[in-house]
């Protein structure tokens, strides 16, 4: 059994609620403050998405470090790059402060969990390779940080965790719009800059899109989570938002995005053809992220 699990299995006995009950009662709009508030489903299920939602906050400043600082081309880039990674572990850091006030052992998370243990997305697994690649990780991951995040501060039953994520979401539209900016300043700069954004956008768009999940097969998870009223909207709506911003913002540029908006139907459309079965074997056989746990246990 990992760390997480022998923690939750403990804790589990301190959620007095019944099931049922909760369900009705989030679905009212009623909120959880404390554990003894929750049911053992609940428990659980709000431990897997913040964890996952945390983890990728801290090993997203180990990816985002050496591309948004060593290797950025300009003082300004240097400046709002460091402080994008101090945003990101000071976002870390709220969401494991909330789980040591519900019980968890904060240290233990740090330093004891195995890297398959790291519930982070993949795409953080690894640094990214040159300052374009830094631009789109802000660009298209943040920006669906923006969205998701958005959402669980406006729709999330678990008091705590939504009352800081009106921090959060300010700080990601702040890298979102960094983003923005540099996709403007490479995806209409030198022949080279465009080439550069180009090779990362073909890189990384499709990890965006794994990124935002499946949006006709809603996993178990994501289920749970809606059901337990932690996040309101589904994969679909997440990306079809996520799908606007990023079509509007590539329009005037001379880099392509494989998405357009199909009139007829109404809806964006991505022009790729998504292996989904190759995504869910890449994350199940990831090492986890091998790499990054030595800095991670220096900042923690
Ligand atoms: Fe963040
Ligand atoms: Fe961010």
């Amino acid at each position: 059994m990992g760390v997480v699990e022998r923690q939750l299995e403990e804790l589990k006995a301190e959620c007095k609620a019944d099931d049922e009950e909760l369900i009705g009662k989030v679905s009212r709009g009623e909120m959880i403050e404390t554990i003894e508030e929750m049911s053992p489903g609940y428990l659980h299920t709000l431990v897997e998405f913040m964890l996952t939602q945390h983890d990728t906050e801290i090993m997203s400043a180990c990816s985002y470090h050496p591309a948004a600082t060593q290797m950025a081309p300009t003082m300004d880039a240097k400046v709002s790059g460091s402080a994008v990674v101090q945003d990101e572990i000071g976002h870390a850091n709220l969401g494991y402060r909330v789980l040591s006030d519900l019980g968890f052992d904060k240290e233990a998370l740090m330093y004891e969990r195995d890297p398959k243990e790291w519930r982070n997305m993949r795409v953080f697994d690894e640094p990214f390779e040159n300052f374009a690649e830094f631009a789109c990780g802000v660009g298209f991951y943040d920006r669906a940080g923006t969205i998701q995040i958005g959402d669980i501060e406006e729709n999330c039953s678990f008091g705590p965790w939504k009352r800081y994520e009106r921090k959060v979401v300010a700080e990601e539209g702040f890298h979102k719009r960094l983003g923005d900016m540099w996709f403007k300043r490479l995806g209409s700069g030198t022949d080279r800059q465009q080439e550069t954004l180009q090779a990362a956008v073909d890189k990384m768009f499709p990890k965006a899109i794994a990124f935002l999940g499946h949006p006709e097969k809603e996993g178990k998870a994501i289920k749970r989570i809606r059901e337990y009223s932690l996040r309101k909207g589904s994969n679909r709506e997440h990306r079809q938002e996520w799908l606007r911003q990023v079509v509007e913002t590539f329009d005037p540029l001379e880099v392509d995005v494989p998405a357009h908006y199909d009139e007829d139907a109404d809806e964006y459309v991505v022009d790729l053809d998504m292996d989904w079965k190759g995504v869910y074997d890449e994350w199940k056989q990831s090492p986890g992220p091998v790499d990054h746990i030595q800095t991670v246990r220096g900042v923690a």
